[in-house]
């Protein structure tokens, strides 16, 4: 009998080792240690053992027998459980890795590409960026920039107003779609005192039909200085330094006189490109000291200069792009060239 335990001990064992699942492993402690089971059968026979002392002895080594195989059995379940829970997460792992191929990777809007690197460039001369709404009051567009109701440069800006209810007239509101930025040139004087160096990019709306050259929807960057002893001449050389460092080297600038009611002298600004030919890019003067007022800032004190452009030309310029509209109608066609 000694030698029946000790061979159903080592069957038991290989086994053991070699189930590879738990459902193995259940079978193999079912065959082995159940009331069926191997060693259960020979626990069974134990009683035809006449002898005592034998009987005691083939008992003890039966339970031995019984304990070192229930252990090889829960050990190997555990290393079971642990392989299966690893194949499960395996399983049901999700890759989340997106796909990047650099072919097909996008890029910022043309207009974003220009507006940040006019703002790079100006803060590099030392301005700082400021910003207003695009809903504006009548008052900050046009009142405070000395263009009075009745004013015939109100008539060029063909802006869109604002009415709140079906039976209010538009325009009663007292407010409209921001024709220009010069707007933020007031908000920015009434918020903060002099000195002012700054340039807002933004949005601004007029009622055009697009057309090659013109979008109801543009943006324009405005820069306003305010400080004392301002002249014409820091107006130039500032236009002069701005040119320089967003085109290049081989560019330059001219003012040629001009008219604005918020400004006074005023000037249209021109970009000399290396071939001689000259490209008109905005306006431009010395703030006019009725807005200076408008903001709160005393003309006999402080004097100025203030300047805007629009950005999406800049943008249709330096990509040799002819139709402006080309940049707003997503064909993705058009946007991979650039
Ligand atoms: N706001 C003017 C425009 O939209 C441009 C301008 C800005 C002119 C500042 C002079 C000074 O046409």
């Amino acid at each position: 009998m000694t030698n029946d335990i000790a061979a159903a001990i080592e069957t038991a064992l290989q086994r053991v080792s070699d189930a590879a699942s738990l459902d193995e492993i259940d079978a193999v402690s079912g065959e082995t240690l159940g009331k069926k089971g191997v060693l259960g059968g020979l626990k069974a026979s134990l009683a035809k053992i006449a002898d005592i002392e034998e009987r005691k002895a083939v008992g003890r080594s039966l339970n031995e027998a019984f304990a070192s195989v229930s252990a090889a059995i829960d050990e190997r379940r555990q290393e079971l459980i642990a392989i299966e829970r690893a194949a499960q997460v395996a399983g049901e792992r999700l890759d989340l890795t997106e796909a990047m191929d650099a072919a097909s990777r996008g890029h910022l809007h043309l207009v974003t590409q220009a507006w940040q690197e006019l703002e790079d460039v100006f803060v590099g001369l030392g301005f700082t960026v400021a910003e207003g709404p695009e809903v504006e009051t009548d008052w900050h567009n046009f009142e405070a920039l000395n263009m009075s109701e009745g004013h015939p440069a109100r008539g060029e800006f063909d802006t869109l107003f604002i009415g709140h209810d079906e039976h209010e007239d538009a325009g009663d509101s007292g407010l409209l779609l921001r024709t220009h930025t010069s707007p933020v040139q007031i908000r920015t004087m009434l918020a903060s005192e002099p000195p002012i160096y700054i340039v807002a990019p933004g949005r601004v709306f007029r009622r055009d039909t697009p057309d090659a050259t013109h979008m109801p929807v543009f943006h324009q960057i405005e820069g306003l200085v305010v400080d004392r002893d301002i002249s014409m001449a820091d107006l130039a050389g500032t236009i002069e330094a701005f040119t320089q460092a967003f085109f290049g080297k081989g560019f330059t600038s001219r003012l040629r006189p001009s008219y604005f009611p918020f400004t006074e002298p005023s000037a249209e600004f021109d970009i000399r490109r290396p071939d001689g030919s000259w490209l008109e890019l905005g306006g431009c003067g010395m703030v006019h000291p009725e807005v200076l007022r408008a903001g709160g800032v005393d003309p006999e004190e402080w004097s100025g200069f203030a300047f805007g452009f629009g950005i999406d030309r800049m943008a249709v310029m330096r990509h040799g792009i002819t139709d402006i509209r080309d940049m707003y109608v997503n064909d993705i066609r058009f946007i991979e060239q650039f």
